[in-house]
């Protein structure tokens, strides 16, 4: 088994500070060839425009070989254990960028891997996306002590929320998690008041003077058939322009995109001077060869 990147917490605090410094440091230089002739395979299972594309043009840019699997052209979708499978990418590449439907899938191949295996989104984390928006709030804020800024994210506790609540954790930040009680319970185990970890269902309390408005949609990719039940569950937790009027002078709104306009946020929102979507889909790039770069050296 090699080091991965399966959850946020197979992270320490100092590695995620190490690969938010690595991120700064390739955003300035924009190409390091320092991994020739190694090769990152990218197996994805599920659909994905920003993490595919900036996995295979940042293994480019470190020099290495990206190879784009298709599923359906493995034995994997032929009926091919997943240990064998991981047994056989570990002769032929250094590393594997994983999008799956399912964390235990990731968690197997992991088990059964000699190389590094890095979570590009699985039903259960997205930490890839969440180290690369802590960059872009470091970034915006151009603060040393990120703890002082105050974090909400509204809406669903997804993926990208239990990353973001596992990192929020780790680096100590104040961070409110604002959902309907129906929802909240895979973030409420990570969720400790004294740390500044908060929960509520109260969207005026979480916007109150908040600095960072992050939002996801309501429905992740392999849940559509709750779709209308959710739509109605989290009709009061739009981001809009009202709500965003109760956060302080300086706040932004983030996304990891995509949006679906008109449910979790409102145009106005996502458009607005407030809106950095684009930035951090930007630094997702140079996070992604921070993260071969780690794992490869
Ligand atoms: N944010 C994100 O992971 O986008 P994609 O699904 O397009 O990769
Ligand atoms: N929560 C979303 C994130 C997409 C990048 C999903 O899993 O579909």
């Amino acid at each position: 088994m090699s080091r991965s990147l399966i959850s946020i917490d197979d992270l320490t605090e100092k590695e995620i500070l190490k690969i938010l410094a690595k991120i700064a440091y390739f955003k300035k230089k924009k190409k390091v060839a320092k991994h020739l002739g190694k090769s990152v395979g990218l197996l994805f299972e599920k659909f994905s425009t920003r993490t595919r594309l900036s996995f295979e043009s940042a293994i480019a840019k470190l020099g290495a070989n990206p190879i784009f699997i298709n599923k359906q052209d493995t034995q994997l979708s032929r009926g091919e254990s997943i240990a064998e499978t991981a047994r056989m990418f570990s002769f032929y590449l250094d590393a594997l960028v994983y999008r799956t439907d399912s964390h235990s899938k990731i968690s197997d191949f992991h088990k059964a891997s000699d190389i590094p295996i890095i979570n590009a989104l699985s039903d259960l984390e997205h930490p890839t996306q969440i180290i690369s928006d802590i960059f872009t709030i470091k970034e915006v804020f151009n603060k040393k002590n990120i703890r002082k800024i105050n974090i909400c994210y509204i809406g669903d506790a997804n993926n990208i929320a239990i990353s973001f609540a596992k990192i929020a954790k780790i680096l100590n930040l104040n961070f409110t998690f604002c959902c309907p009680k129906k929802y909240s319970k895979p973030i409420a185990n990570i969720i400790n008041e004294e740390i500044g970890l908060s929960l509520t269902t109260d969207t005026n309390k979480a916007f109150h003077n908040a600095d960072v408005i992050y939002t996801d949609v309501w429905t992740s990719m392999g849940m559509e058939k709750e779709n209308a039940i959710r739509l109605k569950d989290f009709k009061k937790y739009q981001v809009t322009k009202t709500l965003m009027q109760k956060t302080s002078n300086k706040s932004v709104f983030m996304h990891c995109l995509p949006a679906h306009i008109g449910e979790e946020v409102t145009l106005d929102v996502i458009n607005s001077d407030k809106s950095i979507v684009y930035q951090q889909a930007e630094n997702k790039l140079y996070s992604a060869m921070a993260i071969i770069d780690f794992f490869l050296s």
